[in-house]
Formats: C-alpha cells, sequence, structure tokens
C-alpha cells in the first residue's frame, strides 16, 4: 500500500515508479490492487495453476512479469465461454488487464492476442430485407438426411456433390447454422474489439506501445454466414502490445538480423493456424508466441498467462528457456497442457 507520506524512493523501489506522482484518478484507481500486490502466498513459477485468473492474479509477486502473453475468451460462442454474456465478457477482460499492473515488472510488456467479434447476434440492428437475386437451393434438410442414409461412408462434401448443391448448404440444413445472419434473423454486429482493450489498458495504466497482425489460415468454420451476405471470412487477428512505465531493455540481439527483417520489424506475422484442435477448440501457435517472448524477453525471466489454455505459451516459454506461470479455469485444459508439456520433453 502507498500513502502520499511514504518515502517517494522507498515507492519507487517497490513498484517501479512513484505512484503518488500519477495523477489523481489513476491513483485512486490503482490503490487497491496495489494493496493487494503484498500477499504473503505468491503463486508458484513453471505451474499452471486451476482457477478463475480475477482471483489467481492478485496471488502473483508484484512487478515479477517480464512478460504476459495471452488469448483471452473471444465471446463468439465457444464452449469455455458459455458462462459469459457480453457484459460479463467486458468486464472480465477489463479485470484482467487491471489486475496485470501491479505483476507486471516495470518497463514490462502485455500483449493481447485476439480478433474482433463477427458473430455477436444483435436485435437492435435493424434486419436485412434484401432480394435474394440468386434462386435459393432447393434442397431440403430431410433429402441431405436421406442421403446420408443411404451412404454412410461419404462426407459432407461428398453428400454435396451428389445432391448438387454447395458444403455449406449441406451444413446449414443440418445445423441451421446461420450464425452471421440471414435475411429475417437477428443481425451480427461486427464488434470492433481493439477499441475496449485500448481503453481497458489505459485505465489500469498502462500503455498502448505497439499493435500487429497476425494472419492466419481462413476460418470458415467462425463464419458460417448465410449466402445473403457480402462479408469476408475470419483470417487474422490483432496483437495488442501494452507497456508498463519503467526502464525497457532494448537488446537488437534477441533476434538475428534475417528474423529483424523477416517478422522482428514487421507489423504483419503470416503464421498458420494449428492444424488440430480436437483437444481444445482455440489453441494459439507456439510460433506466435516463441516470437512475442523472444522479441520482448530475456531468458530466465518470467512470461504469464492467465487464459493458459492447452498450455501454448507454457510450452513456448519452456522452449525460449524462460520460466512460465499459467492460470486456467477448466482443469481438463491444465491436464491438457501439463501432458504437452511432457510430450515435449
Ligand atoms: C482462447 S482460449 C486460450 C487458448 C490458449 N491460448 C491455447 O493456445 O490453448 C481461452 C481460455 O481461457 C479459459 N478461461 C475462460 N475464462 C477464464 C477465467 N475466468 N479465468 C481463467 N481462464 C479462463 C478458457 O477455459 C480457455 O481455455
Amino acid at each position: 500500500m502507498f500513502s502520499p507520506d511514504e518515502d517517494p524512493t522507498s515507492i519507487a523501489n517497490r513498484y517501479g515508479f512513484n505512484p503518488a506522482r500519477m495523477p489523481p484518478h489513476l491513483r485512486k484507481q490503482l490503490q487497491p490492487i496495489l494493496t493487494k500486490a503484498d500477499a504473503s502466498e505468491c503463486l508458484a513459477l513453471n505451474a499452471i495453476h486451476h482457477g478463475d485468473a480475477r482471483e489467481l492474479l492478485p496471488k502473483i509477486a508484484s512487478n515479477s512479469i517480464a512478460l504476459s502473453v495471452w488469448s483471452p475468451p473471444y465471446f463468439v460462442g465457444k464452449a469455455y465461454e458459455a458462462y459469459l454474456s457480453f457484459s460479463g465478457w467486458q468486464s472480465l477482460l477489463e479485470s484482467v488487464i487491471r489486475l496485470h499492473f501491479p505483476i507486471l515488472k516495470p518497463g514490462g510488456f502485455l500483449v493481447i492476442n485476439i480478433a474482433d467479434i463477427l458473430c455477436y447476434k444483435d436485435p437492435s440492428i435493424p434486419k436485412i430485407m434484401a432480394d435474394n437475386v440468386m434462386r435459393r437451393c432447393q434442397i431440403t434438410k430431410e433429402q441431405v438426411l436421406k442421403a446420408m442414409a443411404a451412404h454412410p461412408k461419404k462426407n459432407r462434401y461428398e453428400i454435396a456433390k451428389l445432391l448438387g448443391c454447395s458444403e455449406q448448404t449441406v451444413d446449414r440444413r443440418l445445423n441451421g447454422n446461420n450464425i452471421r445472419g440471414g435475411k429475417y434473423q437477428n443481425q451480427t454486429r461486427v464488434k470492433i474489439v481493439g477499441g475496449l482493450i485500448e481503453e481497458w489498458g489505459s485505465k489500469a495504466g498502462l500503455f498502448l506501445y505497439d499493435r500487429r497482425a497476425w494472419v492466419k489460415d481462413p476460418c470458415w468454420a467462425n463464419s458460417r454466414w448465410h449466402s445473403l451476405s457480402y462479408r469476408s471470412v475470419d483470417e487474422f487477428e490483432y496483437l495488442y502490445v501494452f507497456w508498463k512505465p519503467g526502464v525497457t531493455t532494448f537488446n537488437r540481439n534477441r533476434l538475428t538480423q534475417q528474423e529483424w527483417r523477416d517478422w522482428g520489424s514487421r507489423a504483419v506475422w503470416n503464421i498458420p493456424s494449428v492444424r488440430s484442435n480436437d483437444d481444445h477448440e482455440a489453441k494459439y501457435p507456439v510460433e506466435l508466441v516463441q516470437r512475442i517472448v523472444r522479441l520482448l524477453s530475456d531468458k530466465g525471466e518470467t512470461i504469464l498467462d492467465p487464459f493458459m489454455g492447452s498450455g501454448t505459451t507454457a510450452l513456448a516459454s519452456v522452449k525460449e528457456k524462460r520460466n512460465y506461470i499459467g492460470i486456467e479455469l477448466e482443469r481438463k485444459y491444465v491436464k491438457l497442457a501439463y501432458k504437452r508439456l511432457a510430450d515435449a520433453d
């Protein structure tokens, strides 16, 4: 805890900056989290802790995290985020970002990987009532089911060919999965998340330092739109880099000259998506995290991921000889992460 009467040098040593010199509104806002930062019970290094990030982050030692890199729930309908409403999702991200301030090293970084929300049904948007000039495909769900029963070994593409329609038609007839809105449905709000993330970072006392784009494989599964749509497929995400005020080490030797040219200095990173997402719905590539870890931290430092999922950040940290701390809400993913780490050993 700090008070205006405390010696400024000791406050500065404790937090890496002097809270007494902050604007009053920020000082007031940060007081409670700075107080919690001295909790005696600290989360162990090189472990994945089972629980809610909002409860466990205050248990991390103050000023100990060189780099926090994570991909949160995106609010796009995945099973692991079903417990969140839109406002609950916003509040989760805002809290997690706010809780980073005391635990990041001064001069350290927080990198958030996230995409805009492309499937948020919003009844307040007027419905699109445009005519479809294309003839609607006449194939019915019954016909699809009949074809599947007659040809149980054929996949969706083969069934589509057999029926003379597209694979999307087969999918739509089977699942009614028109998540991006059709003529009579509630429309899909395309929600740009960058502004929210920037606002929450600034409110937490962090500064937006950089942003990059990760170009992944076209994600058709996330873009199951109706044929009445001019929308593009989901195929890129962002990396928002926040900086905690303090002394930052600039070491060009962290990368080779070729790496600086190929990706270190580049804003757009082309990295293929993870091929098999069968054990976790939203793994990000190890290479994506390895790049961030190599660019923004040194060997032996500690990397945090409060949404550890299948353990990708831990894996990348170990490969790059960094320590890690992970937090994950679902026990099955904690187990999966440890298994991935053991398999990589
Ligand atoms: C986008 S996934 C992260 C995937 C991870 N980057 C990987 O490569 O496997 C988000 C993860 O956050 C977890 N999660 C959701 N709410 C959480 C919370 N309140 N605290 C901690 N973890 C949470 C989910 O279970 C999910 O595994």
